[in-house]
């Protein structure tokens, strides 16, 4: 299986933070739909598209939104304050270059601080190099969101790049989108809204869908960089199998199908359990009257930094541990 560095160096390049997630979502319904029987935008912006067969209704969440800073004010020189929409770190938003949706371009700097420790997002402010009040108003607006200006890069082991979370899943879904012909379930792929600030747009779909089972496909953390807090899950060592996180235990039953079916197919995994974060099937698995809910991980070094980074590989693994998945005929 080759690696399709194309379309995940497009995906992550496109803007698309929380609630402003038009311009992705046109793209992935281009993409997809010439290889799905339905597809629909719901009421809050979800791209919900829907491949036909006869088994379980199966919900299959990526979320399109990226985090990103929104601007609360325009000083009388031209600096911008903000506030995070999603897990915005000062640490790693220092120093960075971000751009808006009308391409306008600024830079993350601090007011000086003596202790470096102090930097919050509060001291901080965005640069988009004007001169006053009146031209920085030209170009942006109180409410308008930027997102990071990455590049996307790689090498013949990873990518680095910012906004794998999520844009990977939605590559990865994509991918099983066009793998499956004939699917043996029905099911409904949705490219979420909204999941930075809160599961929002996986929580409407789950509602509408009323899905027999759910599988979320995000990036995790990792536990194998110089000193890093001890987490058993690395680069290159496999999919990553959820058991929890802050959002759900995963349901036993999806946890054993997902274990079963890589040890089946020979496809390395690693069993995940974050102690922080949660993702899509937190909110999908209490959707009515339950869902049994599960995730496949793609194991992700520096998430919510402008340079996160994965395996080729591991990517590659989810994707086939998504597919078996989805061909399987499931007894719950
Ligand atoms: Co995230
Ligand atoms: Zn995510």
């Amino acid at each position: 299986m080759s690696f399709n560095s194309q379309l995940l160096s497009k995906l992550v390049e496109i803007y698309g933070p929380s609630s402003n997630e038009g311009r992705i979502r046109d793209f992935i319904r281009e993409e997809i739909k010439d290889y799905v029987d339905e597809i629909r935008v719901d009421a809050l912006g979800n791209l919900i598209a829907r491949k036909k067969g006869e088994g379980k209704r199966v919900m299959i969440s990526a979320h399109m939104d990226q985090i990103g800073m929104m601007v609360t004010d325009i000083d009388e020189k031209g600096f911008l304050r903000f506030t995070n929409i999603g897990g915005i770190s000062p640490i790693y938003s220092y120093g960075q270059q971000v751009i808006f949706e009308n391409g306008t371009v600024g830079a993350i700097f601090c007011e000086p601080v003596e202790d470096p420790s102090k930097i919050k997002l509060e001291n901080m402010y965005i640069d988009i190099g004007a001169f006053s009040k009146e031209e920085a108003e030209k170009k942006v607006s109180i409410g308008d969101i930027c997102v990071y200006k990455g590049h996307f890069s790689e090498n013949e082991n990873v990518v680095f790049t910012p906004y794998l979370d999520d844009r990977v899943g939605c590559f990865i879904a994509i991918e099983a989108i066009k793998e499956i012909r004939e699917p043996k379930n029905d099911l409904y792929f949705v490219f979420s809204v909204q999941e930075e600030v809160g599961l929002r747009g996986a929580r409407t779909a789950a509602f509408a869908i009323e899905p027999d089972i759910g599988i979320s496909i995000d990036v995790t953390s990792h536990g194998d960089t110089p000193k890093a807090k001890r987490f058993a899950v690395g680069l290159n060592k496999g999919a990553a199998i959820k058991v929890k996180d802050r959002s759900i235990i995963v349901h036993p039953y999806i946890r054993e199908t997902l274990v079963k079916l890589a040890k089946e197919k020979e496809i390395p995994y690693q069993m995940e359990i974050l102690e922080f974060g949660g993702t899509d099937s937190g909110a999908i698995h209490l959707s009515k009257e339950g869902v049994p809910s599960g995730v496949i991980s793609v194991p992700t070094r520096y998430v919510h930094s402008p340079v996160e980074m994965a395996s080729k590989i591991d990517i590659n693994n989810c994707t086939k541990l998504l597919v078996e998945f989805l061909n399987t005929e499931f007894d719950i």
